[in-house]
């Protein structure tokens, strides 16, 4: 369902180039959970973005479900993107004033959907991240393992088919890490959610099936086990 072909991405910073992405080839069927590693600086995000439909390639294809994304313009790319994709981020970005199911509802509220089905679908969503009992409580109520989860709730709320998670452990401890790992293969073994993974930690990475490694933003290792 993803195929990305010969995509590079060049930054231009005045008279210099960054090559963030060289001619990298993947493919991710529908339903597949990779982890992408590699060193800070190599390319890891660039790639989510493109991925994520955020950003475009410089030079190659990216087909999503068999539609060419990567020449189109930022509004067809934003209708994609908000049909396709759920993010979760490092830094939670939960609004601090708001509940757990406020924050999760934020997505359906941009989208138009009725303050009935709002508050249905958010605590569906509060759910299957196993978070209902705390539906009520504030970000600074909650333990930062519970935040994630609002935040891999509000991601999921508009039902996207691939989930994409850029370090999203990172102001984690080990522990609870896993535990948001294991959330992830969850989702993807029982609701077919496909998910890709940037983290540096390598325990964690060997928790998908697929590790996939970036190097100086080529692709330096593609691993199955
Ligand atoms: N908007 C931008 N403008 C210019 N250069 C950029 C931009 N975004 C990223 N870069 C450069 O592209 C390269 C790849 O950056 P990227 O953010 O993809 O790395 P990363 O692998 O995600 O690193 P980290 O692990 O630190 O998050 C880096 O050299 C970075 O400085
Ligand atoms: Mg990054």
């Amino acid at each position: 369902m993803i195929e990305i072909e010969n995509v590079s991405k060049v930054y231009k910073m005045g008279d210099s180039e960054v090559h963030a992405l060289r001619d990298v080839q993947l493919h991710v069927p529908a339903g597949a959970f990779v982890a992408i590693v590699g060193p800070s600086g190599s390319g890891k995000s660039t790639l989510m973005n493109i991925i994520g439909c955020l950003d475009t390639p410089s030079s190659g294809s990216y087909r999503l479900d068999g539609q060419l994304v990567s020449n189109m313009r930022d509004d067809a790319l934003a209708t994609v993107r908000n049909r396709k994709i759920g993010f979760v981020f490092q830094t939670f970005n939960l609004l601090p004033r708001q509940t757990a199911l406020e924050n999760v509802s934020l997505p359906l509220l941009y989208a138009g959907v009725s303050r009935r089905e709002r508050r249905e679908q958010s605590l569906a969503a509060l759910k299957r991240v196993e978070l209902t009992d705390r539906a009520l409580h504030k970000p600074a109520e909650l333990s930062g393992g519970q935040r994630q989860r609002v935040a891999i709730a509000r991601a999921l709320v508009n039902r996207p088919s691939i989930l994409l998670a850029d370090e999203p452990t990172g102001n984690l401890d080990q522990k609870v890490g896993r535990e948001i790992i294991a959330l992830f293969e969850r989702l993807n073994r029982d609701e077919g959610v496909t998910l890709i993974l940037v983290t540096h930690d390598r325990d964690l990475a060997q928790m998908a099936p697929r590790r996939v490694e970036i190097i100086d933003g080529q692709i330096v290792s593609d691993l199955t086990s």
